[in-house]
């Protein structure tokens, strides 16, 4: 039994410059409605997609993060992924987009990366389905009804889910016993070099990957992990705060409260990647 009794894996958090230059990103080229936005934070969801991505706008000095921190859309058909590149690729000026790379493919996967101007890589990948046989969950499930392509005109590809962001370890053993056994996430793929960490009831997933030298991201990039109530947040502060060296917790803030069933705090991995438990329904408050 892991130290959070997880719901779920809900939001990503991820700081761009400018969220004017940045939401259109996501709403025209990758299909995500901007769903809510208040005072430089915006809130981004693919309608196929549970997972919400908190957009925080952090100003033209909001450091670039590295390749191994990005977040990746799905499209259906392995085809898409080159109409996707041309698309993108004629337009790329209008969108500040920089480091359009060509379409590669690894193992069971074709896609796409790019830089877009709020110091971010975005992936654009297809997953062949075949290889949910072959034990990779992540290849299936990501969808129940693919989007038409009239919700999507005009490009000749569409984005069907946000299916994974990623993270960085240095001690593969030990981060992967602390997602299962201290956050309450299972590692649903990967093997001699990644770990795929998801919550078990739903699809999407986040890679983490080796990484010998690292370049640490600020807090406002994190992940969201919810649990049921207000008291299972401060249990969870509590348990934390005096065990945190034992269990892997490298930095716990302080809790916030915003009313009964709403708290949340933010902590810190042995990685140093940022982590958020929450109570709340929605991330804005
Ligand atoms: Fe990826």
């Amino acid at each position: 039994m892991a130290i959070l009794k997880l719901d779920g894996l809900v939001h990503g958090h991820y700081e761009c410059r400018s969220l004017d230059e940045t939401l259109p990103i996501f709403s025209d080229l990758l299909a995500a409605e901007v769903v809510d936005r208040r005072d430089g934070t915006a809130v981004v969801k693919h309608p196929n997609t549970g997972w919400l991505l908190v957009i925080h706008e952090g100003g033209p000095d909001a450091p670039t993060k590295p390749r191994g921190n990005h977040y990746g859309f799905r499209v259906a058909d392995h085809k898409e992924i080159e109409a996707a590149w041309a698309y993108i690729h004629e337009r790329q000026d209008d969108y500040g987009i920089t480091g359009l790379k060509e379409p590669s493919a690894s193992h069971f996967a074709y896609s796409i990366y790019l830089d877009e101007p709020g110091g971010n890589t975005l992936e654009l990948e297809y997953y062949n389905p075949k290889a949910a046989g072959h034990g990779r969950r992540v290849a299936a499930g990501h969808w129940g009804e693919q989007l038409p392509a009239e919700r999507f005109p005009g490009r000749g590809y569409v984005p069907q889910a946000l299916s994974h962001g990623t993270l960085q370890t240095s001690d593969k053993e030990a981060s992967n016993r602390f997602y299962t056994e201290v956050l309450g996430l299972s590692i649903v793929g990967g093997g001699h070099y990644s770990t795929y960490i998801a919550h078990a009831d739903t699809p999407w997933y986040v890679v983490v990957l080796p990484a010998e030298e690292r370049s640490y991201l600020a807090p406002v990039n994190r992940y969201t992990l919810k649990v049921a109530s207000s008291e299972e947040v401060q249990e969870a502060h509590g348990t934390f705060s005096a065990r945190g060296k034992e269990l892997g917790v490298t930095e716990v803030w302080d809790l916030e409260a915003r009313g009964k069933d709403d708290a949340s705090f933010i902590f810190a991995d042995m990685d140093r990647n940022w982590w958020e438990v929450t109570s709340a329904a929605w991330p804005l408050p």
